[in-house]
């Protein structure tokens, strides 16, 4: 069934466990992610970047992540990742998301905040929840340029306020595409961010997060937790082993078939470390 973001985000930061966010690039691997939440019959995040809309524009992406969520016997959660511009906001909103992340992050605060309030203000009026960025989670790759700060729990605190947002993302030492899990999450600033913040929080650049701190994290306020990078790293390992048992295959549906099965295996690894399945 097809959900909003806040009614999921705030159960989850309440409870013991979090909600992963995956980013999906088309057919294959939202049916994967989908499969792998009712496997384990938990709400899921179907995340769609501006990468994946480059690749495959809204009106195609839009109506697969909408009928994947509302065929689902789990909730589901459609989602813009990484909004940068009203326009795209505003087409996903159209397009029927329930959620949009308007990403400000790289603007000094006093723009993110003005910026994300007009986003509220146009995605409220349509019933549509609400993500933003206090602070920059960087990517692991500097030549994209983007900056990395780590969050101040009264900026934080501050955004929140003004902003009225249903999730706010903070930066507390993961980073964007990191293809090991060797980030080093700083659950002291985490832990002053949530004494003065009540709205659920999000944690982006979850692939490069060690297990142990994803347990940790699923107990915290954090009630959303973005994974990408694990899932694509999944899908193309599966096809590259595929190709080199069996140089002469040629089909997709053959090929996709196993990675899709990768993919719902990485997935539901990644729920049970997020207080799902193994750990429930
Ligand atoms: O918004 C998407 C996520 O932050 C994904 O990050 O690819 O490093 O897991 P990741
Ligand atoms: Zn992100």
């Amino acid at each position: 069934m097809l959900v909003h973001l806040r009614e999921l985000v705030e159960e989850a930061a309440a409870r013991e466990y979090a909600v992963p966010a995956f980013n999906v690039f088309g057919y294959e691997d939202t049916i994967a992610v989908v499969r792998a939440a009712e496997q384990l019959n938990a709400p899921v995040i179907l995340a769609a970047n501006s990468a994946a809309i480059k690749h495959m524009p809204l009106p195609y992406l839009a109506p697969i992540l909408l009928r994947a969520a509302r065929e689902s016997r789990v909730p589901v959660c459609v989602h813009l990742d990484h909004g940068y511009d009203p326009e795209t906001i505003q087409a996903a909103i159209e397009m029927g998301f329930t959620s949009v992340m308007y990403d400000g992050s790289q603007l000094p605060l006093d723009e993110n905040i003005s910026r994300t309030l007009e986003i509220v203000k146009l995605a409220k009026a349509r019933g549509v929840s609400v993500e933003a960025e206090v602070g920059s989670v960087g990517y692991s790759d500097p030549s994209l340029g983007m900056k990395h700060e780590f969050s101040d729990p009264g900026e934080v605190a501050r955004f929140v306020g003004e902003t009225g947002v249903d999730a706010v993302a903070v930066s507390v030492g993961s980073v964007h595409r990191m293809e090991e899990q060797a980030a080093s999450i700083q659950f002291d600033r985490l832990e002053s961010i949530q004494k003065q913040v009540d709205t659920p929080l999000v944690i982006h650049g979850s692939t490069g997060i060690q297990d142990h701190d994803l347990r940790r994290l699923a107990a915290t306020r954090v009630g959303k937790i973005n994974i990408g990078t694990a899932l694509r790293m999944a899908f193309g390992k599966k096809l590259r082993e595929q190709l080199q048992d069996d140089p002469g295959l040629f089909d997709r549906i053959q090929l996709f078939r196993q990675s899709m099965t990768a993919v719902t295996d990485t997935a539901i690894d990644k729920y049970n470390n997020l207080g799902f399945g193994g750990t429930q």
